[in-house]
């Protein structure tokens, strides 16, 4: 698993010993997320694009699951050279090597390959995205929102020629908003930038700052459990034959909110948890002021995921309300005390 120190590959490893004989081979340049200290699992911290590192790995193991990106749209206009290095240039010779080795490939692309909106056929927007259907629709070089985008689709239609012409036992997997534990990072505490929406709200909240509402948090998203997401890859691992050759979405439809509802949502399960706490608070920011220019957005995402139930007989379980607490539960139990800590300090200084 390349990428395994990450959100999701730190709650898919544990979860693969638990349900399969097997052996992972952890690689990511940082594994301090991936808490699992099991004899199966060898810790290897490198870069993909390390010497070897893609010979060692197609070499050793029958299944390859790529999950390494920079996936905060804060880095798509920042440092765009190095997200379409991340997403496409250091991923090439691990996905030709899989081919030549006839390597199977779990390969995590993602949600953003739709662009602003799904197309149909002729060009008007679709209200959910269908994997197979939908044309994508991305906005202009300037609007550097899209290098991500345009990089992770390139990737795709490598990997799904590798299929069509040649051996590739391949499956694309395109995230919708998973959300979880361990999620990014808080700015400040163990990361520099401005993580994804559920990073940001957690930060401000625990600082006890307004939550920045981008726009006024009226653009929508369908958000999943990564709970849901770590089943939907152990159906794609127990049932090769139905997933090869195909992409899926993997996400919830049934979560689709608005940013400010989300927003609402955290500070009320923020409020359980700690609710000596005063109110929490909104403030709506430009897209300009809080990612700087080059930003555009995407104002609906919800996924048509009837191919995974069909294939994978996979259902997402998890509604907002029941995900929402146990996640706040972590950061508080994670954050609490370092961003405490790291107020009282500035406070002093
Ligand atoms: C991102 C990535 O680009 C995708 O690759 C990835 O698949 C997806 O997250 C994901 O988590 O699966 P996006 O949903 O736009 O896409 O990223 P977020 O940073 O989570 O932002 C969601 C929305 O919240 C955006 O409209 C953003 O403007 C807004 N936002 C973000 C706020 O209103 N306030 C914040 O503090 C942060």
């Amino acid at each position: 698993m390349v990428g395994a120190g990450g959100f999701i590959g730190s709650h898919l490893v544990p979860a693969l010993l638990e349900r399969f004989a097997c052996q992972v081979d952890a690689v990511d340049v940082d594994l301090t997320k991936l808490e699992c200290w099991d004899p199966r699992v060898r810790r290897i911290e490198a870069r993909v694009e390390a010497p070897g590192l893609v010979e060692d790995v197609t070499e050793r193991c029958q299944v390859v699951i790529s999950l390494t990106a920079l996936c905060n749209p804060a880095q798509y206009s920042t440092i765009p050279l190095e997200v379409i290095d991340a997403s496409f240039t250091h991923l090439l010779p691990l996905v030709k090597r899989c081919a030549e080795r006839a390597v199977r490939l779990i390969h995590f692309s993602t949600a953003e390959v739709y662009g602003r909106t799904a197309l149909d056929g002729q060009g008007l927007p679709t209200a959910r995205m269908h994997e197979d259907d939908s044309c994508f629709l991305l906005g202009p070089v300037g609007r550097e929102r899209w290098t991500y985008s345009c990089a992770k689709q390139l990737l795709e239609r490598v990997i799904w020629a590798h299929g069509q012409h040649g051996a590739l036992p391949f499956t694309i997997i395109r995230p919708f908003n998973t959300i979880g534990a361990r999620m990014d990072f808080l700015p400040g505490i163990d990361g520099e930038g401005t993580p994804r929406v559920l990073a940001c709200f957690m930060s401000a909240l625990l600082r006890g700052e307004p939550l920045p509402l981008v726009g006024g948090g009226a653009q929508r998203r369908a958000f999943m459990d990564v709970s849901d997401m770590v089943e939907a890859v152990c159906r794609v691992l127990e049932r090769p034959k139905q997933s090869r050759g195909q992409i899926f979405n993997i996400g919830n439809p049934d979560n689709n909110v608005s940013i400010a509802e989300l927003a609402r949502l955290l500070a009320d399960a923020f409020a359980e948890r700690l609710p000596e706490r005063a109110p929490a608070q909104f403030r709506a920011v430009s897209a300009a002021e809080f990612y700087g220019p080059g930003y555009d957005d995407t104002q609906e995402r919800i996924p048509d995921v009837q191919k995974a139930q069909r294939l994978l007989g996979w259902k997402p379980q998890r509604r907002l309300a029941t995900s929402l607490p146990p996640i706040v539960h972590d950061y508080v139990e994670r954050y609490g005390a370092r961003v405490a800590a790291a107020s009282s300090l500035s406070q002093l200084a």
